[in-house]
């Protein structure tokens, strides 16, 4: 056998030498600086896999405010990480990749929040855990995919500003509906990305999967769904489920800890790219990277962490349903 035939091989084995390494070298950095490793479920696979917790929003929040490591290592996005820092002012937070936002919780500043307040004084502001530490700090109440409905029922205004998830802010509306929900215009580029016609392409080819669906899924999509939940919601509906095969309209991402954690079962994402850039940014170099170096940090500044506290510590009170 030439060297030509032998390469693709070659190639394979020193990927999985490399990432062996990489990972054993994260694994020994992070005990020796005190670290924990916080990742979301759509992180890349290999990046999962060296998290002490993988999970939704909310249970990423439930572990940063538990944690007694001095160090979180957040693999997720700028929000997530400034989440663990309002909770843990004294602690270091790195995020691997600083440049990992998303883009819908760009899409409310505090002036604009401020200015859409006075135009209903008597409402009061529920931020979706996908905002900025500043825009959670003009907000009243904050909640995450998980515990929406829950949050929005329990604040006693009848009028709420919903921030900025214009669809979980229907998804809410139509489950809460002795209250008048204001939605905001903001989403998620990848849910608004799913249409019925992919829900209906794949049932066609899987007639016997039930559809599980993220609330940031347009109304349209949400219509057709058998379950709707947050990402780790998605793991407790495929288990507690009869049903053998799962469509799953979110972050292509899921699958990972989908089938990790549901082993018997099998999943399918709809057709199309559903992919979120920024939650693949984070690499395993770039995590040895960060705790070589202990940067890129996110810290809140303590004026903002104060005001946006009041709002996350209502989030974790509720927990989950
Ligand atoms: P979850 O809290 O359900 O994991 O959602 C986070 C997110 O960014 C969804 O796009
Ligand atoms: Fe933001 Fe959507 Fe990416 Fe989640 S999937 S981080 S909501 S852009």
């Amino acid at each position: 056998m030439n060297r030509s035939e032998n390469k693709p091989r070659d190639d394979f084995e020193e990927k999985l030498v490399d990432e062996a390494d990489l990972v054993g070298r994260i694994a020994a950095l992070k005990k020796e600086r005190n670290a924990v490793i916080l990742a979301h479920n759509y992180q890349r696979p290999e990046v999962q896999d060296i998290g002490d917790f993988v999970g939704d929003s909310l249970g990423l929040a439930q572990k940063a405010a538990e944690t007694e490591a001095e160090i979180i290592v957040f693999c997720g996005v700028h929000f997530m990480a400034e989440t663990a820092s309002i909770l843990n002012p004294q602690k270091i937070i790195l995020l691997p990749e600083i440049e990992a936002g998303c883009p819908m919780a760009d899409m409310v500043t505090p002036a604009a929040l401020i200015e859409e307040r006075r135009r209903h004084p008597q409402a009061a502001v529920v931020a979706y855990v996908n905002t900025t530490a500043a825009v959670k700090a003009e907000s009243d109440y904050c909640c995450t995919s998980a515990n929406a409905v829950e949050v929005v029922k329990a604040v006693p205004q009848d009028e709420i500003i919903f921030i900025p998830d214009g669809n979980l802010a229907r998804y809410v509306a139509s489950k809460v509906e002795d209250k008048r929900i204001i939605p905001w215009h903001g989403f998620c580029h990848v849910h608004q990305g799913i249409t019925p016609d992919d829900i209906k392409k794949a049932r066609e080819s899987h007639p016997e999967a039930e559809v599980i669906t993220h609330p940031e899924c347009t109304q349209e999509v949400i219509a057709l769904a058998d379950h709707v939940r947050s990402t780790s919601g998605m793991v407790q509906a495929a288990l507690s489920s009869p049903a053998g095969e799962f469509i799953v309209a979110t972050e292509a991402g899921m699958l990972h800890p989908l089938s990790k954690a549901v082993p018997g079962k099998n999943f399918f994402v709809p057709p199309g790219q559903h992919l979120c850039p920024n939650m693949k940014l984070t690499t395993l170099s770039k995590v040895l990277r960060s705790l070589e170096t202990l940067e890129p940090r996110v810290k809140v500044p303590e004026e903002i962490r104060v005001k946006a506290l009041k709002a996350v510590e209502c989030m974790l009170e509720l927990g989950r349903p």
